[in-house]
C-alpha cells in the first residue's frame, strides 16, 4: 500500500484549512486496511481517520498517518415483506448514496439528503437532519480494529446512538475504522414531514402528500438556502451541538428570555444554539478570517486563509459570550486534529 508523504489536506477538509499530513494512505478494501494497520501499529505512529473532512478542524499539521477509507460499493443483501437490507462501503459519498437509494425506490433516507461526508462517518456522530437520524435506519455495521486489524460486527444496540453521539465518540473513540454500514430501508414510502421547514416548503410547492423524492428535493432546497456550500465558503456545518438542559434550567431561562427557541428532550429541552449565538450578538460577526455565517449563526465560516488557531479563537469567544449571557455551555461538534 502506497504512503504519500507531506500530503496537503486543504482539499480534504471542508473548512479549507491548509495543513499537511506527515503520511497519507487510502486503503480501497478491508484487507488492504487490515494489512496497513498491522504494518503501522508497531511503529507507534499517531493515526487519524479522515472521510470527507466535513466535521474536522485541523489545528495544524498532522504529524502521523492519515487513513482515508476508500472502499466503494452499494448492494442489496436481502429483503423482508417490508424492508430491504442495503449495505454501503465506508468510502461512498453520503449524499450520492442517498440519491442512489431513492432512484431504486429504497426509502427512508430522504430527509438526510445533501449532508456532506462519507457513509463510513455517518454513524460516528449519528448524523441527523429534518427529523431523521441515522439511528432510525441503521441496521448494523462492520469495523476494523485499529490495534489488531481484526474485523468486528456491531449491532444497532452496540453503537449506543444519541444526539450527535455514538459509542465511537465515547468508549471506543479512536479504536475502530468503520468499513461498511448496513441500513434497513422501507419498501413503502413513509415520508416524515413534521419538521416545520419541510412542511412549509411543501406547502409553498403545493404538495399535499409528497413522495420521498419530493421530500428529498424540499430538503435540498431548504439546505441550499440556509447553509453555505463549502465549495464557496469553507465551513463544517453546525459548529456547536444544540445544548441540552434540564427542566429547572429551561424554566429559569424561559422566565428571562420568553422568546428562547427550544425543543422537548426527555425531562428538559434542546436549545437552538443558533438563537443563543444570535442573541449574544455574534451572528455575521468575525475576527480576522473566521466568523459566524450571516444567515445561520451556528455555522462558522472561513472567509479565506483561516488557520486552526483562528477557528479556535472565534469558537472560544462565542462560547464565552453565550456562557456570560445565558449560563449555557456550547460543545463543539467537529473534532480538532493536529497542531500539537
Ligand atoms: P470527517 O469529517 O472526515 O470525520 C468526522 C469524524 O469521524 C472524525 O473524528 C473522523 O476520525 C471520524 N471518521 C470518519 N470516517 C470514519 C470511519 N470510516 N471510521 C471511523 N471513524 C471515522 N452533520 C449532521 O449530522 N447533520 C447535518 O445536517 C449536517 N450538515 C452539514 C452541512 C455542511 C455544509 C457541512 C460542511 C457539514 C454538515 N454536517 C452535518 C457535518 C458532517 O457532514 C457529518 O458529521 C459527516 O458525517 C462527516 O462525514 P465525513 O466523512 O466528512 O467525516
Ligand atoms: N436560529 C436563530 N438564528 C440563527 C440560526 C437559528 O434564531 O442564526 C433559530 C431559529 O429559531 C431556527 C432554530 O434556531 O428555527 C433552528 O435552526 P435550524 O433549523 O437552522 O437548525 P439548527 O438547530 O441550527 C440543526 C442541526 C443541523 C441540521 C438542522 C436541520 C445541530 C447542531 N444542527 O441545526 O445539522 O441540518 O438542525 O435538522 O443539531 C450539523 O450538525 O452540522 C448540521 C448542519
Amino acid at each position: 500500500m502506497r504512503f504519500l508523504e507531506n500530503f496537503p489536506l486543504a482539499a480534504f477538509n471542508t473548512f479549507g484549512i491548509r495543513a499537511k499530513a506527515r503520511y497519507f494512505a487510502a486503503p480501497a478494501s478491508e484487507d488492504e486496511l487490515a494489512r496497513l494497520l498491522r504494518s503501522v501499529t508497531a511503529r507507534n505512529l499517531p493515526l487519524m481517520v479522515l472521510g470527507g473532512g466535513s466535521n474536522v478542524i485541523f489545528g495544524g499539521d498532522f504529524a502521523g498517518l492519515v487513513i482515508h477509507p476508500d472502499m466503494r460499493g452499494i448492494q442489496c443483501l436481502g429483503e423482508t415483506a417490508e424492508h430491504y437490507l442495503i449495505e454501503a462501503a465506508a468510502g461512498e459519498k453520503w449524499h450520492d448514496f442517498v440519491q442512489y437509494t431513492l432512484a431504486r425506490n429504497w426509502f427512508g433516507l430522504e430527509n438526510l439528503s445533501l449532508i456532506p461526508g462519507t457513509v463510513g462517518a455517518s454513524p460516528i456522530q449519528n448524523i441527523g437532519a429534518y427529523g431523521v437520524e441515522v439511528t432510525d435506519r441503521l441496521h448494523s455495521l462492520t469495523a476494523i480494529e485499529i490495534a489488531t486489524g481484526c474485523r468486528h460486527e456491531f449491532t444497532h444496540a452496540q453503537c449506543r446512538f444519541g444526539y450527535r453521539d455514538s459509542v465511537f465518540k465515547q468508549e471506543l473513540r479512536d479504536r475502530f475504522i468503520i468499513s461498511r454500514v448496513r441500513f434497513r430501508l422501507l419498501k413503502t414510502p413513509a415520508p416524515r414531514i413534521d419538521y416545520g421547514d419541510i412542511r412549509q416548503e411543501l406547502v409553498a410547492r403545493h404538495i399535499d402528500s409528497p413522495t420521498p423524492r419530493q421530500v428529498s428535493d424540499a430538503v435540498i432546497a431548504i439546505r441550499s438556502r440556509k447553509l453555505p456550500s463549502p465549495d464557496v465558503l469553507g465551513n463544517a456545518g453546525s459548529f456547536f451541538k444544540n445544548p441540552v438542559v434540564g427542566r429547572a434550567q429551561l424554566e429559569s431561562l424561559k422566565a428571562d428570555w420568553p422568546a428562547l427557541v427550544s425543543y422537548p428532550q426527555g425531562e428538559g429541552a434542546k436549545l437552538a444554539a443558533g438563537w443563543l449565538i444570535e442573541q449574544a450578538g455574534w451572528k455575521g460577526r468575525r475576527i480576522g478570517p473566521v466568523g459566524s455565517y450571516e444567515k445561520q449563526a451556528l455555522v462558522l465560516v472561513n472567509h479565506g486563509g483561516a488557520t486552526g488557531g483562528d477557528v479556535v479563537c472565534v469558537a472560544q469567544a462565542i462560547q464565552q459570550a453565550v456562557r456570560e449571557r445565558f449560563g449555557v455551555e456550547l460543545e463543539m461538534e467537529p473534532q480538532v486534529y493536529g497542531g500539537n
